[in-house]
């Protein structure tokens, strides 16, 4: 065979990937990293200092993927070390703990720090993100639900997995999405699906659901003012109905927030002339 035509074969076989790591300190970054390449776990808490990085080779259909891990420390203190790794990545890992609200709440502000980091020319688009919600082994201090997390990553068209560095639940499975979806935008001309196609509901459900879990009573929940008539109550219910009613939305967290409207519009007009 033509040995440039053998040559450029070779080159579609083999890709070469940089990937990070991201999320507060203690939430489990390189134990899950650790458990896949390592197969093992360690209990003891070893901060990152600044940045950890390895390299690994994973074999995508007929390809095989040369991946270089660039796991963060989470720590503020490393900022200025970290901010220099966040350009060219293909692939990041989000990390959160179930069992700490604040880790949850931070995805927000380390896209953020990526964003900023990343410049003018960032261009989220090209980058496949996964959540992790790890230390799902530890049920009794879980406080973040499987239905919020996969909201929060799912209206963004990151996929989402419960994940446990300890026992090892979820993790092959996550590195194997994240690997294979990175494969194929590289494949794709470098660009992530539209997340709009591909989860199947609106921003204006998942806004809605995450607002219903955040109210503070039934007049909150339903939108409607303290002291509001029996038809705007019944108005409000109906739009909401419409919006989350299980046959229509396959958001998650909509089930229950379907319920949650119903119990509140039912205890209201028990209370309204
Ligand atoms: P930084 O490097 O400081 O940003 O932290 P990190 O996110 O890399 O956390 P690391 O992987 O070092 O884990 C922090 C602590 O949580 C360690 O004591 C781990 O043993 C523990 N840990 C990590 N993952 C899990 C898990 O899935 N389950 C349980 N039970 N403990 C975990
Ligand atoms: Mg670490």
């Amino acid at each position: 065979m033509d040995t440039n035509v053998q040559k450029r074969r070779e080159n579609k076989k083999s890709l070469r990937i940089k990937v990070i790591s991201l999320g507060n300190a203690e939430v489990g970054k390189s134990c899950i990293i650790k458990r896949y390449c390592e197969k093992r776990f360690v209990p003891k808490y070893l901060a990152t200092i600044g940045i950890d990085y390895g390299v690994t080779k994973v074999q995508v259909r007929d390809r095989e993927i040369k991946v270089n891990i660039f796991d963060m420390a989470g720590h503020p203190f490393f900022y200025e070390v970290r901010n220099e790794f966040y350009k060219d990545s293909q692939g990041v890992i989000l990390v959160y703990d179930v069992g700490l609200r604040e880790s949850f709440d931070a995805l927000d502000s380390w896209l953020t720090e990526m964003k900023q980091e990343m410049g003018s020319q960032a261009n989220m688009e090209s980058i496949i993100f996964v959540v992790c919600a790890n230390k799902v082994d530890l049920t009794k201090r879980r406080v973040v639900d499987e239905s919020e997390g996969r909201l929060w990553a799912e209206s963004r068209g990151f996929q989402y997995f419960e994940t446990s560095a300890q026992s090892g639940e979820g993790i092959s499975e996550m590195f194997q999405a994240f690997f294979s979806s990175i494969t194929d935008m590289c494949e794709n001309g470098g660009k992530r699906p539209n997340p709009e196609v591909s989860i199947g509901f609106t921003k204006e459900q998942a806004d809605t659901i995450r607002r219903i879990r955040s109210s503070k009573d039934s007049w909150d929940m339903l939108g409607v003012k303290p002291g509001a008539t029996r038809e705007e109550v019944n108005k409000a219910y109906r739009k909401l109905a419409v919006l989350l009613h299980p046959d229509k939305c396959v958001a998650p967290g909509s089930e229950d927030a379907f319920k949650a409207v119903v119990n509140a519009r039912t205890s209201l007009l028990k209370n309204i002339k």
